[in-house]
Order: structure tokens, then sequence, then C-alpha cells
């Protein structure tokens, strides 16, 4: 099904339109849909190699933990505040940068739906590990592209979305304006100051607090600032899952992960913000 919202042609810029299976551009530069439904748009030109993207274990670790809830608060507030600034709009385009293994872009196309608003969406991550599994989320009809694209590049057309929204992935600023339209929504979270406190404190002779500043962007007028705070338990495979989805696994000594992998039962703070901003 083709939908009124693609992305932009990565080579030169000009709108893709979806041909069978193929995503082309009026130059005729072609860019194949995976069979999962996501499209590779990254260049083949090793530009993008440096840049970190998650690996299969970290998107595969990420899925299973946020599969089983944990994180669902916050993404219901999330939904909620999307819901309270888009109610009586409508033809939405959002675009979720970095959108991992699309956990929360389901849920936000899901509560925007519900809600009687209609959407197209664009799902952005780097990882083609992730871009894959979140496509599979969606069904073919729905009015979802998922693409293999860098935040800091995206092949995304100028002032065309609605809504932006980034969930613990990099931030460009300059991308974020460049396609939102004028007085389109952001919508960013960040972790809190004692977020994961207590699986730091498992695996880290000396925990330290996340640093969590105001954050005033140029060319957006800050909205609010909405924390999500909980407690969470976990058990067994659930706690490796954690660990292994954030960057302190991969930060940690070996002896930092054997005591992760050693523990039964593990009980930490979680905290959010979502910040919300509208472009100047
Ligand atoms: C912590 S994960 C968050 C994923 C998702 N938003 C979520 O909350 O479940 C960060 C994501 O950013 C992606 N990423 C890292 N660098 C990127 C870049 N330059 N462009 C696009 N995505 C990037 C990673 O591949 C990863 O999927
Ligand atoms: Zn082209």
């Amino acid at each position: 099904m083709e939908h009124l919202f693609s992305f932009n042609c990565p080579v030169c810029g000009q709108k893709l339109t979806l041909d069978g299976n193929s995503f082309r551009c009026p130059s005729g530069h072609s860019f194949d849909r995976a069979r999962s439904g996501y499209v590779n748009l990254l260049l083949p030109d090793g530009k993008h190699a440096k840049l970190p993207g998650d690996n299969r274990q970290m998107v595969n670790a990420r899925r299973e933990f946020l599969e089983k809830g944990f994180y669902r608060p916050m993404a219901d507030a999330l939904c909620r505040e999307l819901v309270r600034e888009l109610t009586g709009k409508g033809n939405l385009t959002l675009l979720d940068a970095g959108c991992g293994e699309g956990y929360y872009t389901r849920l936000a196309y899901d509560a925007l739906v519900q809600a009687g608003i209609s959407v197209q969406l664009l799902g952005l991550d780097i990882s083609k590990f992730a871009a894959e599994k979140a496509a599979k989320r969606f069904r073919p009809e729905e009015p979802v592209h998922i693409g293999a694209a860098s935040i800091f590049h995206m092949p995304v057309e100028d002032e065309s979305c609605d809504v932006v929204m980034t969930l613990f992935a990099p931030f460009c600023r300059e991308e974020f304006l460049r396609v939102l339209k004028k007085d389109g929504l952001f919508a960013m979270v960040i972790p809190g100051a004692r977020h994961l406190y207590g699986l730091k404190q498992a695996v880290y002779d000396q925990p330290y607090l996340n640093e969590v500043q105001d954050y005033p962007i140029e060319g957006m007028t800050f909205l609010r600032s909405v924390p999500v705070d909980d407690t969470i338990t976990l058990h067994g495979d659930e706690i490796m899952s954690l660990f292994m989805m954030t960057p302190y696994y991969y930060k940690t000594s070996t002896e930092g992960q054997q005591r992760a992998a050693a523990l039964e039962q593990l009980t930490t703070e979680t905290s959010f913000e979502i910040l919300l901003y509208r472009k100047a």
C-alpha cells in the first residue's frame, strides 16, 4: 500500500514513493523494502559505520524487557500527553527518531488511533536489527514506514512532521527543527536522576546519579516536563535483559557483569522525564 507520507531519497533528497516492494525517487534511485517491512536508507559509503547503533543482542534484550511492561507507566504517560496535545487535529505525521524495536512507536500509534486522531507514522533507527523488529510490529495496511537511517541525517522532508518524538536516543536539534512543521510538537523522554539507581548499586562500586539538566532548546518553546517515577522488581533473566539493553553493561567491568548475573532479584527505581516543546 502506498502511503501519502514517506521518506526522501538519501541520495538526491527527492520524495520516495513505494512501488511494489521498492521505494523509488524520480531520478531512479531505488531502495528495497525488506520482507519484515523496513527500508534500509543507509548509504553504503561507510559514512555511518562508526555510528553506534544497537547490536542484535541489545535489541533483543530491549524487546524482552519492554514487553514485560516494566516501563509501561511511562509509555502510558507519554501517550496521554500526545493525545492531550493532538486532540482535535487530524492527518498528522509523527516521526519516532531512534525508534529502536518499536515498543513506544506501536503504543503511540495505537493511542492516537484510539483517540480518533488520524496519524501516519515514520520510525527511524540506525540499527537494522532494531528497524527490522520495529517494522514487524505493524501490518502492511497500516500507514507506517520504518527506515534504517541516522538521526543526524534524516531522509525526511523539511517541515513535514507534526510531531517528532525521541526516547533515549541521540539528540540532533538541527534535524528535529528542520523536519518539524511550524508549531510542531517535540516530545523527548530522558532518564531522571535516580533512573535505575538500584541496578547501578548492584553492579558499580560507586553508583552515581544521572545528570539531569534544564533542557532549553533553541528554536523551541518549552511546554512542560512530566516526571514518571516508579519502583520495579525484577527476577532472573529480566535483570540481565535490563542490564544488557543499557549502556551500563558495556561500560561495566567483568566483575560487575558477574555480580549482575548472580542476582536473583533486583528492586530498582525507574525515573523518567517526558519533556514537551513546540517549535517556535
Ligand atoms: C536506548 S535505545 C532507545 C530505542 C527506543 N527509542 C526505545 O526507547 O525503546 C537508542 C536507539 O538509538 C539508536 N541510535 C543510536 N545512534 C543513532 C543514530 N545516529 N541515528 C539513529 N538511531 C540511532 C540505537 O540503535 C537504539 O535503537
Ligand atoms: Zn534519488
